[in-house]
C-alpha cells in the first residue's frame, strides 16, 4: 500500500523531465565540504530511473564535485508547491568517469546549455566584474553525477493531517516506515 506512495515519486520526477516548467525539474544537492560544513546549491535533474538513481549535469571543477569525491554522502531535496510534496532523498553520489557515457550525454546537450560548461575559470572562481567571464571553444569541462538513493522521504501536507513515509533500501527492495510530520 505504501507502493503507492513510491508510485507517485516516480511518475512526478519522470514527468519533470518531460514537462516545461514543473517544479521538480530543480532540487536542491547538498553536500559535505571539508570542514564538515554542510553545502546547498539548486541543480537541475538530468534523469532518474525507477530504482531511483539520479544523474545530475555540472562542471568538474566545481566545489561540489571535489566534495563528493571526498565524502559521497548527498542529500537530494525536492519540492511540488502545487501538491505540496517534498520529496527528500539521501544517497551515495558518484562522479561519473566512464568517457564513453560522458560523451554521449555531452551530445545530447543543446548547444546553448553547452556553453556553461565551458567558463575559462573554475565556477566559484573570484573575478573583478562580470565582463571578465570568459568562454572557452575547444574545451569544456563536463561532468556528470550519478545519485544511488538509499533512503526516500515523502511528505505531503495536507488540510486534514500532514503525512510522512520513510523508505529505506534492504536487499528486498524498499522498506517502509510512517512517521510523524
Ligand atoms: C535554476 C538553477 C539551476 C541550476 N542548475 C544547475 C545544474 O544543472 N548544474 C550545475 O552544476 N549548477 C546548476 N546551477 C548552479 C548551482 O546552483 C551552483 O551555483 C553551481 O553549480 C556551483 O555550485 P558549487 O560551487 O557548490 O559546486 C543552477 C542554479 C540555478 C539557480
Amino acid at each position: 500500500m505504501t507502493n503507492l506512495y513510491l508510485q507517485e515519486i516516480t511518475s512526478e520526477l519522470k514527468l519533470a523531465l518531460t514537462k516545461k516548467n514543473h517544479p521538480l525539474k530543480f532540487c536542491v544537492l547538498g553536500t559535505i565540504d571539508s570542514e564538515n560544513t554542510p553545502q546547498l546549491r539548486i541543480i537541475g535533474l538530468r534523469k532518474f530511473t525507477d530504482d531511483f538513481n539520479f544523474t545530475l549535469y555540472t562542471d568538474r571543477r566545481s566545489a561540489k564535485v571535489s566534495q563528493i569525491t571526498k565524502n559521497p554522502k548527498v542529500s537530494l531535496l525536492f519540492y511540488h508547491p502545487v501538491k505540496k510534496l517534498q520529496i527528500k532523498i539521501e544517497g551515495i553520489a558518484n562522479v561519473i568517469k566512464d568517457c564513453g557515457l560522458l560523451k554521449e550525454q555531452w551530445l545530447k546537450i543543446n548547444e546553448k546549455a553547452k556553453r556553461d560548461y565551458t567558463t575559462m575559470f573554475a565556477p566559484g572562481s573570484k573575478i573583478n566584474s562580470p565582463e571578465e567571464i570568459t568562454y572557452l571553444k575547444e574545451k569544456n569541462f563536463f561532468s556528470s553525477i550519478e545519485i544511488k538513493a538509499e533512503t526516500i522521504e515523502y511528505l505531503k501536507l495536507k488540510e486534514t493531517s500532514h503525512f510522512k513515509v520513510q523508505f529505506h533500501k534492504d536487499i528486498n527492495g524498499w522498506v517502509s516506515e510512517f512517521l510523524v510530520p
